[in-house]
């Protein structure tokens, strides 16, 4: 992505030179990485796996497989100014949650110390079912055990002065999980689709991102959503629109989504707040280019 296009002026980035570890070079880490090495960051990427840090040889920065679960590994990584804390979980469940989310952050916050810390967390935490909108003032109760391991991981980066960033549903090139359903037939539309989605394009997850993690910009927690939340059969109906398909049939609620089912609008004005604006603020203009 072109630096200017997420709001930051290169030329002028009092970040140039800083060290930047993204633990987590994946989908979105690897969008962050590229955009703060554009912006004059000097950044090292992490994996878990070998193959994986292979894969990526070819960027501009280094890239090293080490698993932020083993605390020696990570230790031994060196000096960085802020890191990123962007590894996923996969398929896994509380226990690979708690040495994911809780250990590696320990391990990256203990072993480094830098001066900045984001840990990427998701708008799951808010449990709320009645539709309302959500700040990051409001009650983050989740019902699900992985989503209060997710909450006591912020609770060690916001200790230690860091920022939590909550992301709502990424999407972006070649990943739209709720695309991808609707194409492959197995979308439903959940007692008529009043539930609301909150989502987030990868271009601006890491615009926001790279954004919190300058430290002059206050600790704390930050909602990374589009802010415009929509119902799953505004969604649907746009799909159906876009690709002359069918609306998706009516169903029941999913109650065996991994991060609980919830019915919430999702605010990002604190974000906003800072001079953040997303290039897709709602998928309406991502969908238009597909
Ligand atoms: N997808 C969503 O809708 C969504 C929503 C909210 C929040 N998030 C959060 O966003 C973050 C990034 O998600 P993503 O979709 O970009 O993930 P992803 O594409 O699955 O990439 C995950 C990256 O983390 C690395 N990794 C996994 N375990 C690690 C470990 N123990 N030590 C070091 N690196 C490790 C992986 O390396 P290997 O390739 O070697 O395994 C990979 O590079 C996650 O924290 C996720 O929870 C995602």
């Amino acid at each position: 992505m072109n630096p200017a296009e997420a709001g930051f002026a290169c030329e002028s980035a009092p970040l140039r030179g800083c060290r930047l570890l993204v633990a987590g070079c994946g989908y979105l880490g690897l969008a962050v990485a590229r955009l703060a090495h554009a912006t004059g960051w000097e950044v090292a990427g992490l994996t878990r796996s070998a193959a994986s840090a292979r894969a990526l040889q070819g960027e501009p920065f280094r890239v090293l497989p080490c698993d932020i679960t083993e605390a020696s590994a990570v230790r031994a990584l060196g000096h960085f100014d802020a890191v990123l804390h962007c590894a996923s979980s996969g398929h896994g469940g509380a226990e690979v949650y708690r040495r994911l989310f809780e250990e590696g952050t320990r391990h990256l916050l203990e072993g480094l110390r830098p001066a900045r810390f984001v840990f990427t967390g998701s708008t799951s935490v808010y449990a709320q079912t009645d539709g309302a909108w959500v700040t990051e003032e409001s009650p983050a109760e989740p019902e699900r055990e992985t989503g209060r391991i997710l909450r006591s991981a912020e609770d060690l980066v916001l200790a230690a002065g860091g920022v939590a960033a909550r992301l709502a549903g990424l999407y972006g090139p070649d990943r739209w999980a709720l695309l991808r359903k609707f194409l492959e037939g197995r979308a439903v539309l959940e007692e008529g689709g009043e539930r609301f989605l909150n989502q987030i394009h990868r271009a601006d997850a890491a615009s926001a991102l790279l954004l919190l993690l300058d430290p002059a910009v206050p600790a704390g927690i930050y909602n990374v959503a589009d802010g415009t939340p929509v119902t799953q059969r505004e969604l649907y109906a746009a799909f159906a629109d876009h690709f002359g398909k069918p609306l998706p049939p009516a169903g029941p609620r999913d109650l065996s989504r991994k991060r609980g089912w919830t019915h919430k609008r999702v605010s990002n004005a604190k974000l906003c707040a800072l001079g953040w604006r997303p290039l897709y603020p709602s998928f309406r203009e991502a969908l238009a280019g597909w």
